[in-house]
């Protein structure tokens, strides 16, 4: 039997992931999804490892499995843009949030060029996996506690434009309006 042959037979599911993410745009469903807890396993590993490709490719400070079509619990973070800030949470859950409510201008690769103030507050602590699948607490604040908070909305498929306010919603209109035109379109081919 070839190669191809075998691919031919094998079941949808044993087909390996394609590892070339591309960041899926708003109103994309999979955003909508609540994701799944993962095992730490070479395949975690590798999601990991392309999730942060893609980030920076993006130039982007964080990302978010289902943002890459995934609906897995996985979130790549670095504050600096430094190598060795780069941050990966596996099944992460935030245990508390403190500190007083901060604003910061939000922006996310699944919203392109689109930027709303969002009330979040300023510390949280995390409990979460490392690729070894060792377990951590850990209190986080200021960009990167921002950051944590915003890609965690990701995997409750809590969105930037849940959180915008009125204003910033009305402002961003022709650019939410233009995406799903866009995402429409391409549901029609
Ligand atoms: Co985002």
């Amino acid at each position: 039997m070839t190669d191809q042959a075998r691919a031919d037979q094998a079941p949808a599911a044993a087909q390996p992931l394609d590892l070339e993410f591309v960041v899926h745009l708003y109103p994309d469903p999979v955003l909508r999804r609540r994701a799944r807890e993962v095992p730490i396993d070479d395949e975690t590993r590798a999601v990991v490892k392309a999730m942060f490709t893609r980030m920076v490719k993006s130039d982007g400070c964080g990302l978010a499995a289902p943002q890459v079509g995934l609906d897995r619990r996985i979130l790549v973070l670095n504050p600096t843009g430094k190598p060795e800030d780069d941050l990966a949470l596996v099944n992460p859950t935030i245990k508390e949030r403190k500190g007083g409510d901060t604003l910061m201008d939000e922006g996310c690769l699944s919203f392109p060029r689109m930027y709303a103030e969002i009330k979040r507050p300023e510390r949280c602590v995390v409990e979460y996996l490392d690729l070894d699948g060792v377990k951590h607490e850990r209190e986080f604040d200021g960009f990167v506690a921002r950051i944590i908070q915003h890609e965690y909305d990701h995997l409750e498929g809590v969105l930037l434009v849940d959180r915008m306010t009125p204003v910033d919603k009305s402002r961003n209109r022709a650019g939410l309006e233009a995406l799903v035109d866009k995402w429409k379109r391409t549901q029609g081919r």
